[in-house]
């Protein structure tokens, strides 16, 4: 099922996401329903509170659906090793139509369960590393602008401003 993703400024993407503690059906239905809504979406991830859920969960697949074995589900995902710098574009599904430079570590490793619940670490540099960091920064309520030059942030944030006047965002 696609799911509907919300937009900025919803309050749900400012509020830090709720640990998983039951491995259940209905845990995989959701992380079924958000990988449906990724990809119907054309993005490579997404995490629960842009679908309304406060809940630490997110999935990732790069290929967007051309490769099974590229898909990442990360429950109560944690950030435990971040190596160096990069300084490239991203974009997120609750900010249509905007794109900016991010200052994110160039490598990550990071701690997170399965489905299951079993815990699994994993290595990350480049788009991944991007990745995990944009997704587990929605997890604790932070969004890509905030973490955007200042002077960016109010040029995107008056971008949005004149998209909601015009009805288009
Ligand atoms: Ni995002």
């Amino acid at each position: 099922m696609i799911l509907k993703i919300v937009k900025y400024p919803e309050p749900v993407l400012e509020q830090p996401g709720e640990p998983v503690t039951e491995f259940d059906d209905a845990l995989r239905k959701l992380v079924a329903d958000m990988f449906e809504t990724t990809y119907a979406s054309q993005g490579i991830g997404l995490a629960a509170p842009q679908v309304g859920v406060s809940k630490r969960v997110t999935v990732i697949d790069l290929s967007m659906g051309k490769d099974p074995a590229q898909k990442l589900v990360l429950i109560n995902p944690e950030i435990i090793v971040r190596d160096g710098k990069q300084y490239e574009e991203e974009g997120c599904l609750s900010f249509p139509d905007i794109r900016e430079k991010v200052v994110r570590a160039a490598k990550v490793r990071i701690r997170a369960q399965d489905e299951n619940g079993k815990w699994f670490e994993m290595d990350g540099d480049e788009l991944l590393a991007r990745c995990f960091q944009h997704e587990i920064d929605h997890l604790d309520g932070v969004l890509f602008i905030f973490r955007m030059s200042a002077l960016k942030r109010s040029l995107n944030l008056r971008k949005i401003r004149k998209m909601q006047g015009e009805g288009t965002w």
